[in-house]
């Protein structure tokens, strides 16, 4: 092995690259500019470069200003649209997205494509790292990474001459207290090599390493953090279906379990859950599973209750509106919060999509939504004429007709007062919890926002002006 690439990695000389700068790669960039490497970041969205360019982020979690001191300031992280940039790059991570297809089958093409594009760069070099951090089933970084790179160029020798590792990206975006520096990494190597040569590298920048056995390892510790969330979930979404039966307040129910000081850790129910990870991992894990005739129960289970969250949601505010002698159909609804949690920008698989859709389309009720971080949505409908966006493209879709850009409303006390209900979807801080309660005929909250609100006594009174309902 060759001492001197050991050498610059502990001297900080490495040139590290970043494939994909999305929530994962740009605080990953960051902060690998931030502990004074030369950073090479590569993205496919010329958009992204564009902004970064000019010294924009767009990742709530990134600071404008840190991107500007980087980018132009200091130059010591260099962005691009074209691979070419990453020739000199002594390390390269790789954070592409990995969706799932239609069928619910992993969706690996942006790895594979990412590959497709390192491969001529990497022509007779040797003594570089690869490191995957998209999250994917076991086996992937061995048999799309090191195998392709093997088939191509053998005379690589992994912890000989090429560095192949796993490393989980843990980020929780918006949440103020862990971030990529001080969420501890956990790193698995094809060799013991590799994770010894991958962990001086992200040492250097992350506090805590956890060195695992293997790739595989690594790529199933996030598998069951993740599976373990969703399990959990679903586990007390079940619970408030079985309290609302029952007439239970089940947020009451887990605020006094918590307070068991161990053997108890409190999961929240909800509309539904969202994002890139929670919804969509566990499904890599079970697809995976079946190849060794394994099937995951807790996983098929768990995603089915938590994906009939948002139909539950919509089911409840009928019933809520049938005892007010309300109509849904037709009825003026305002969804408050439209992305998948608290405080953040992020729609992917949110479950405020599918209740608008659901209330549009199956109950034709009037909706609109607010939401301070997400200016509008995108959805597929099949060619309905009514509604509050605007068309921006017909035909996208095999399946859809219209594809409809949905702005968010601006609200006012006397906004509010024109709604026939209000759902908080989302318990964004930023919300004005007691202009909501005093200025909507009917809410339901679908997290208890009021009650963390400090508005606890409204909501087991119901003020006059105002019926008060949780999810
Ligand atoms: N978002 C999270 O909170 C989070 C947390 C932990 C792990 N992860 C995992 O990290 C990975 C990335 O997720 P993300 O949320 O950052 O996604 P993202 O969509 O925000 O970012 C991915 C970026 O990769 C770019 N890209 C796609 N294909 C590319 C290619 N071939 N070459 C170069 N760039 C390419 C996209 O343009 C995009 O900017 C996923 O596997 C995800 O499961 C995400």
């Amino acid at each position: 092995m060759d001492i001197k690439f050991l050498e610059k990695i502990k001297t900080k000389e490495t040139k590290v690259g970043i494939v994909g700068l999305g929530y994962v790669g740009l605080p990953l960039a960051i902060e690998f500019a931030k502990a004074g490497y030369q950073v090479l970041g590569v993205d496919i969205s010329e958009s992204k470069i564009e902004q970064l360019k000019r010294g924009e982020s767009y990742i709530l979690d990134v600071k404008s200003c840190d991107v500007y001191e980087f980018v132009i300031n200091r130059g010591n992280l260099q962005i691009s649209s074209n691979y070419e940039i990453l020739k000199n790059a002594d390390t390269i991570s790789i954070t592409v997205p990995t969706p799932l297809r239609k069928t619910k089958d992993p969706d690996i093409s942006c790895i594979v494509s990412a590959m497709d594009s390192l491969l001529p760069i990497l022509r007779d070099r040797e003594n570089y790292a690869i490191i995957l951090e998209s999250t994917t089933y076991p086996g992937t970084t061995r048999e799309l990474i090191y195998d392709r790179l093997r088939l191509e160029y053998k005379y690589l020798e992994a912890g000989e001459n090429i560095f192949v590792a796993f490393s989980p990206e843990r980020v929780d975006p918006g949440n103020p207290k862990y971030h990529t520096k001080n969420t501890p990494k956990v790193i698995g190597g094809i060799t013991k090599r590799c994770t010894e040569v991958v962990t001086s590298l992200y040492s250097n920048v992350i506090e805590t390493i956890v060195p695992v056995g293997s790739s595989e390892e690594a790529e199933m510790v996030k598998l069951l953090e993740n599976t373990f969330r969703a399990v959990n979930i679903a586990l007390v979404n079940e619970l408030l279906l079985m309290c609302d039966r029952m007439g239970i307040d089940v947020w009451r129910v887990i605020d006094a379990a918590k307070t068991k000081p161990f053997g108890f850790m409190p999961f929240y129910p909800g509309p539904g859950i969202g994002g890139h990870c929670i919804p969509l991992d566990p499904l890599y894990l079970s697809w995976k599973a079946k190849s060794y005739d394994f099937y995951n129960r807790f996983i098929e289970l768990a995603s089915d209750i938590n994906g009939n969250m948002p139909r539950f949601t919509v089911n409840k505010l009928h019933r809520i509106m049938n005892e007010h002698k309300k109509c849904l159909n037709g009825a003026k609804v305002l969804l408050l919060g439209m992305s998948y949690k608290k405080d953040i920008d992020d729609v992917r698989e949110s479950p405020g999509l599918e209740i608008y859709k659901i209330l549009r389309e199956e109950y034709k009720a009037d909706v609109y939504y607010h939401d301070p971080h997400v200016p509008s949505f995108n959805y597929y409908t099949k060619g309905e004429g009514q509604g509050h966006g605007h068309e921006v493209e017909v035909g996208g879709d095999s399946e859809s007709s219209n594809f409809i850009s949905v702005d968010s409303i601006e609200i006012s006390h006397k906004i509010i007062q024109t709604f026939d209900c209000t759902v908080l979807l989302v318990d964004h801080s930023i919300f004005d919890y007691s202009s909501i309660v005093e200025n909507s005929k009917i809410i339901l909250d679908t997290r208890n926002g009021l009650v963390n609100n400090g508005l606890a006594n409204h909501i087991s009174t119901s003020t006059s002006t105002s019926i008060l309902n949780k999810l």
